[in-house]
């Protein structure tokens, strides 16, 4: 039996919170009009305090498991990825397993900072095609806010929290049409000084007194002009690999949903496919950056404006630290 892994359901959660880029500009040296011009971000949600990234991933989760028509005790794994982690470990996705009630079934962080939710997705796509599990609940949650440095202009406004999640089901290919088609996924850890995110003066596996220095504060480092340029590169690489190497075109895409970092990579990236702007979702302006977030919000808004229709080709990219940046092609099959 050849098998098939269909999105059946997908959610978004942002936190209630939100801050201007104009309550931005009375803290750090910037401005509205800086921050539009040279992003596309208007606004993002920040968490509550008390409100974790399981918190977010959870109310996600349950928006997805409810479009799905069903509960947790269907779901046979439970997949999140993050890069802001409620603790060391336990894992994010135990703390969302207990959460939502569930039981016995695996539940496991992965870490590919902003492209989690496009690895974990070709990740479970292989699992759940060789038979591993029949519903899945893959989840992209962040609070980016915890380990933003608030006085770095240069890194600050850029990023917000919140969480978007996805029902998987495996379904026999001979049972109906689409699904996930293909996934490309890449890294270069040579970069990995671009953009990073610091504990204290290292990391707890890199910092000796790490235990009797349990203050230690995260937070975001990056040289942005050249992350701006090798994701744009990146990127335009992998859009085009992932559908040459499933026999697909350009032209045959019909939503673009990008990782929602920067409005002016969004651009460059559908320029590069010639998609006309109305097939490209566009997030980032209302919740910037959320990282492992940021597609599926996306997806999940996409699905909102009701313009999804069965059949259609989405193609969904994501770059982040490391480098790491991958592309899925899901054929939608609602
Ligand atoms: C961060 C980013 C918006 C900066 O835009 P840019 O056009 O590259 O701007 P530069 O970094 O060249 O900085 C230009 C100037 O703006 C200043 N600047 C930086 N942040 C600013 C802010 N928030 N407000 C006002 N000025 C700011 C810089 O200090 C610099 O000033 P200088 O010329 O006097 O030195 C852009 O590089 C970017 O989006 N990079 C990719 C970031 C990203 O997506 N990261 C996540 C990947 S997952």
């Amino acid at each position: 039996m050849t098998l098939a892994t269909h999105i059946v359901g997908v959610g978004g959660y942002l936190p209630e919170r939100i801050v201007t880029n104009a309550e931005l500009a009375a803290r750090v040296d910037t401005s509205d009009q800086w921050i539009r011009e040279r992003t596309g971000i208007c606004q993002r949600h920040l968490a509550a305090e008390g409100e974790c990234t399981s918190d977010l991933a959870a109310a996600a989760a349950r928006k997805a498991l409810k479009m799905a028509g069903i509960s947790i005790e269907d779901i046979d794994a439970l997949v999140v990825a993050t890069t802001t982690p409620d603790l060391i470990f336990p894992s994010t996705a135990a703390s969302v397993q207990s959460k939502l009630g569930g039981v016995g079934f695996p539940a496991w962080d992965i870490q590919a900072v902003c492209a989690g939710f496009v690895f974990g997705l070709a990740q479970l796509d292989a699992m759940m095609r060789a038979g591993m599990f029949k519903r899945v609940l893959l989840i992209g949650a962040e609070t980016m806010s915890r380990i933003l440095n608030w006085n770095d202009r240069s890194t600050c406004v850029l990023f917000g929290d919140g969480a978007g999640a996805v029902v998987l089901e495996s379904r026999n290919r001979a049972d109906g049409s689409g699904g996930v088609i293909g996934s490309v996924l890449h890294s270069d850890g040579a970069h990995r000084d671009l953009l990073k995110a610091h504990y204290g003066d290292g990391a707890p596996s890199n910092t000796p007194d790490f235990h009797t220095d349990a203050a230690g504060v995260a937070a975001i480092e990056m040289r942005g002009n050249e992350v701006f340029r090798i994701a744009v590169k990146s990127l335009s690489g992998v859009v085009g690999e992932v559908l040459a190497a499933n026999g697909l075109t350009e032209s045959e895409v019909d939503w673009l949903v990008p990782h929602q970092a920067n409005l002016r990579i969004i651009n460059a990236i559908s320029k590069r496919l010639s998609l006309p702007a109305e097939r490209v979702v566009i997030t980032v302006g209302f919740h910037a950056n959320t990282s492992a977030a940021s597609v599926p919000l996306a997806l999940s808004h996409l699905q909102e404006t009701g313009k999804l229709e069965r059949g259609q080709l989405l193609l969904l990219e994501s770059f982040g630290a490391g480098f790491v940046w991958g592309a899925n092609l899901v054929r939608w099959s609602l």
